[in-house]
C-alpha cells in the first residue's frame, strides 16, 4: 500500500491507494466508527461495490446503513443535498461521525457538501471510484453542487478525514470513464511536470488498456502532485490551485456548448481543453508550435478530443467565449487563463483579451 498525506496541519489526511483495498477497508474505518452505524452514500451504478464494502465491515463488527442516489450530475442539486441532509439527520449521524462517500466525483461534492453543513460540519471518508475521482476530486476538499446559474456555483471547502484508493475498482468502469479521467491525470505532466509527462506518452496506451502496473504507478503520481498543490494552496487564493484548473476555462466552454451531457464528459472536455490552452499559447507566441503539436498528439493517440472538430463542437468563438464569461473565474471582468510556456510550464496568465480567445477558436478546424 502506498500513503501519501495531504500536509494541511492538524487537518491531515492520508490518502491510502492499493489495488483490492476495498476488502480491507474496514481496517481504516472499523476505528472510525467508534461502535456507530457508518453511513455510506453511493449511487446505484456502483451499488455492488457499497454491497461489498457493507459485507467487510459488517465482518469486522461495524454497522453500516447505505443511501443509494441515483447516479448523473443531475444529483448534484438542491433537492439532493436536502435529502441527503434529512437522511442522514434521520440517522442520526453526529459531528464526530464519518460519513463515507462512495462514488464518483459526483456523490464525492454532494456528500463533501452535505458534511459541511450538517450540525456546522460532521467528518466524511472519499473512497473515489472513478479515475477521474481517484486523481482529482477526491482529494482537496472542493465540494458543490449545481443550481440553475452552472454547475459547482455552491459549495465549500471541507477536507475529509481520509481517502481510500482502490485503483482495482476502475476494473469495471466503461472505456469512456477511464479515458476522461485520464484526461486529468496528464493534465499533472502538463502543469509543472515534463517527466511526467513522457511517461504518460510512453504508457498511456497501456494504462487505458489496463496494465494495472501502469494505472497504479499513474494514480499515485498524479495524487502525490494533488496532494502537493493542495497543501501549498488550500483555498486557491495564491495562484498555486489555480494551475490544476489547466484546460478548464476552454474546456468549461465547450461542455457548456454541448449541454454538460453525455455529448463531452468532463475529462474530454479537460483533453480539448488542454489542447486548445497550448494551440492559444503558440498562437500568442508563449509558448512553441510543436509542443502545442505533441499536447494534441498524445490526446489523439489515446483516443482523447484534441480541439474543437474531435470534441464535435462548431460553434463560433464569439459562442464559446460568451460561456466562458459565466466562468466563476471571473474577476472584475478579467478572465484568468492557464497558458504554457512550454510543457509543464503553465502559468496563470492575466492579461488575455477575450477579444483574441474568441479569434483564436474561429480559426480553429471544426
Ligand atoms: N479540481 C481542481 C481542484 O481541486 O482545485
Amino acid at each position: 500500500m502506498r500513503t501519501v498525506t495531504v500536509e494541511l496541519g492538524d487537518r491531515r489526511y492520508p490518502i491510502h491507494i492499493a489495488a483490492g483495498l476495498l476488502a480491507s477497508a474496514a481496517d481504516h474505518l472499523a476505528p472510525l466508527a467508534r461502535g456507530r452505524t457508518m453511513a455510506i452514500v453511493t449511487d446505484e451504478n456502483v451499488r455492488p461495490h457499497a454491497d461489498t464494502l457493507q459485507a467487510v465491515l459488517a465482518a469486522a463488527g461495524v454497522r453500516s446503513e447505505a443511501i443509494v442516489l441515483p447516479p448523473g450530475e443531475k444529483t448534484k442539486s438542491w433537492e439532493h443535498l436536502a435529502g441527503l441532509c434529512d437522511r442522514l439527520l434521520d440517522l442520526g449521524v453526529e459531528r464526530g461521525d464519518h460519513v463515507v462517500a462512495l462514488g464518483g466525483g459526483v456523490i464525492g461534492d454532494l456528500v463533501g457538501f452535505a458534511c459541511a453543513i450538517l450540525k456546522r460540519g460532521c467528518h466524511f471518508v472519499q473512497i473515489p471510484t472513478t479515475l477521474l475521482a481517484q486523481v482529482d476530486s477526491s482529494v482537496g476538499g472542493k465540494t458543490a453542487i449545481n443550481t440553475r446559474a452552472g454547475k459547482n456555483l455552491i459549495g465549500a471547502f471541507h477536507q475529509p478525514s481520509l481517502v481510500l484508493i482502490d485503483p482495482s475498482l476502475l476494473d469495471t468502469l466503461p472505456l469512456r470513464e477511464v479515458r476522461a479521467g485520464y484526461a486529468e491525470v496528464v493534465k499533472y505532466g502538463l502543469i509543472d511536470d515534463p517527466a511526467f509527462f513522457e511517461w504518460c506518452e510512453a504508457n498511456g496506451a497501456a494504462l487505458l488498456a489496463g496494465d494495472p502496473a501502469a494505472r497504479d504507478h499513474a494514480i499515485a503520481h498524479a495524487v502525490a502532485a494533488k496532494a502537493r498543490i493542495v497543501a501549498a494552496d488550500e483555498h486557491e487564493t495564491n495562484g498555486t490551485r489555480a494551475l490544476l484548473n489547466l484546460g478548464h476555462t476552454f474546456g468549461h466552454a465547450l461542455e457548456a456548448e454541448a449541454g454538460f451531457s453525455q455529448k463531452l464528459i468532463h475529462g474530454e472536455g479537460v483533453a480539448a481543453g488542454c489542447s486548445l490552452a497550448f494551440a492559444f499559447s503558440a498562437a500568442q507566441g508563449i509558448g512553441s508550435g510543436q509542443d502545442a503539436g505533441r499536447v494534441a498528439a498524445h490526446f489523439r493517440s489515446v483516443g482523447l478530443p484534441d480541439g474543437l472538430a474531435a470534441a464535435g463542437i462548431a460553434a463560433s468563438g464569439a459562442t464559446l467565449v460568451d460561456h466562458m464569461r459565466h466562468d466563476k473565474k471571473m474577476a472584475a471582468g478579467t478572465l484568468p487563463f492557464l497558458l504554457a510556456r512550454g510543457i509543464g510550464r503553465t502559468y496563470l496568465d492575466k492579461s488575455v483579451d477575450l477579444a483574441d480567445v474568441a479569434a483564436f477558436l474561429d480559426a480553429q478546424p471544426r
